[in-house]
């Protein structure tokens, strides 16, 4: 067989995927896993793809098997697991050859493995892999950061198992270092924004109209026909039709209400309170899991504050549903602003020079918040007047005038029965104060400089002032 034009390591779920999905396209891919009999297993079940993969019993033979420069893709568990493999990995290989990681990095991690192996010889790709087990296997959205040159011989490969849309590959070098596990992360605290406002929508539709699961799913099935078409729409209305198998009733219904986290979404929260870039609707997404997870806490707090009183009118029903709907499209454009204004921030600070247009481009297709709204994102960034803030661009700008309107009656209304809707209400309130020429923070200034003379700007006036504040106003 030919030598290998790429290399995979890891053959869990994603690696296992992706070295398949190589393979499809007609590549041949040498592959190997820490545990061998996994190795050999892989192999025996790739069918007619085996005769494209070199299955490696030792990573000596794994590196002898790829044609350099020598590429490999490293799937492994994130975070330790990685650098253990790169030790390992980093004695065998040749000056020019590519260690590409996949994993959810850290880009922190993904810039210090950067600087180790400086000098090395060897390059690095810091590579985010979205679309879950099934992108993998079919096509997923690949968002590359490194060396430009590193990344020109991968290019054909990835080029080939990305998804496409509407036949453009969603896979870009999107920067230096970190760049590609950085927008990953955004997109995973999006992801998680979107999971979140769709889940309080799914609430008030369950708690406040009485429907099913099964209407419920109805619901959004429609509205995937419309301007929420999106892959997540798409799939919450196929989970509401599931039933349980076991007791006959719908799945939703019997599964627990306690969300779980790898951590992505913090860390897409934290970058942007490092650079004091508002993330609001990621950050409260990202606290409802975990208050979703303090299950027994809450029902003892039920147990003494009383449920929510959210009910709906029946008259009331027709006109609510089509509040929600836009309440979720303005939500979701909040949302995406604020993580699209986290990577503006951190394509300044960290020198990446990060294309907006481009990532909403390969968010097209293959990844897990893939939909038509990111193609109205890509054309507001591909406008020669990039906008400060999705909020302003006058693709969002009618959207926004006609959808506020109602997401601030879902929230209020909720909001009034005590039904928690926290991704809207920030969303809400990111807005309302994104959108407020003149706002409070004349007080804050105020009483920094009373308590810490930290000084204030004065309307109209250049230079730093402080008080007197003992003084009464003379008019
Ligand atoms: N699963 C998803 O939907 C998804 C989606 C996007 C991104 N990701 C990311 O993709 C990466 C791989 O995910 P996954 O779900 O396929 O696998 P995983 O469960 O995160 O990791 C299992 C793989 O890592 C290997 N491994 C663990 N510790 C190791 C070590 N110290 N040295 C070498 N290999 C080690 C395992 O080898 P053994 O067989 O020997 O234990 C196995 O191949 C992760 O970074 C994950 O966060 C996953």
């Amino acid at each position: 067989m030919a030598q290998a034009e790429i290399g995979v390591i890891g053959l869990a779920v994603m690696g296992a995927n992706l070295a398949l999905n190589i393979a499809e396209k007609g590549f041949p891919v040498a592959v190997y896993n820490r545990t061998a009999e996994t190795t050999a297993r892989f192999h025996a079940n790739a069918g007619e793809l085996a005769g494209r993969v070199t299955p490696c019993a030792t990573l000596a033979e794994f590196v002898a098997a790829i044609r350099p420069p020598r590429p490999v893709i490293i799937m492994v568990k994130a975070g330790d697991p990685v650098d253990q493999q790169i030790a390992l990995l980093r004695p065998l290989l040749s000056a020019g050859d590519i260690i590409i990681d996949a994993g959810n990095a850290n880009f922190r991690d993904t810039i210090r493995r950067f600087a180790e192996l400086d000098g090395s010889g060897l390059t690095f790709i810091g590579m985010g892999v979205s679309g879950g087990e099934e992108g993998a296997r079919h096509g997923p959205s690949i968002m590359v950061g490194g060396a430009a040159q590193s990344y020109a011989r991968v290019e054909k490969v990835l080029t080939a198992i990305a998804a496409k849309y509407r036949g453009e590959a969603c896979s870009a070098w999107l920067g230096p270092g970190g760049a590609g596990h950085f927008v990953k992360t955004v997109h995973n605290g999006i992801e998680y924004a979107d999971m979140q406002m769709i889940a309080e929508i799914y609430g008030l539709l369950r708690d406040g109209l009485g429907f099913g699961a099964k209407e419920i799913g109805s619901i959004f099935g429609c509205w995937n026909e419309g301007r929420l078409n999106s892959y997540l729409i798409e799939i919450t209305a196929a989970v509401l039709a599931a039933g349980d198998a076991r007791t006959g009733r719908p799945m939703v219904d019997v599964i627990l209400d306690r969300a779980g986290q790898k951590g992505t979404g913090r860390w897409a929260v934290i970058e942007a309170q490092m650079m004091g870039v508002p993330a609001t609707a990621i950050e409260a997404a990202v606290a409802a899991r975990s208050l979703s997870a303090m299950k027994d806490e809450r029902e003892g707090a039920e147990a003494l504050y009383g449920a929510n009183s959210l009910r709906l009118d029946a008259g009331d029903r027709t006109k609510f549903v089509g509040e929600l709907e836009l309440a979720l499209l303005a939500g979701k454009v909040a949302a995406y602003a604020q993580g699209f204004a986290v990577m503006a921030t951190a394509s300044k600070e960290f020198s990446w020079n990060l294309p907006m247009a481009t990532i909403a481009r390969i968010w097209r297709a293959g990844c897990i918040i893939r939909s038509q709204f990111l193609d109205t994102i890509a054309s507001a960034f591909q406008s020669p007047a990039q906008p400060a803030n999705l909020l302003v661009a006058p693709q969002f700008v009618t959207l926004m005038k006609e959808a506020h309107g109602p997401l601030r009656h879902v929230v209020s209304r909720s909001t009034l029965a005590g039904a928690p809707v926290p991704a809207l209400a920030a969303a809400l309130a990111y807005f309302d104060s994104y959108r407020q020429g003149r706002g409070t923070a004349n007080l804050i200034q105020a009483q920094r400089d009373f308590f810490g003379a930290h000084g204030f700007e004065r309307e109209g006036e250049p230079g730093t002032f402080h008080g007197p504040w003992g003084n009464p106003p003379s008019a």
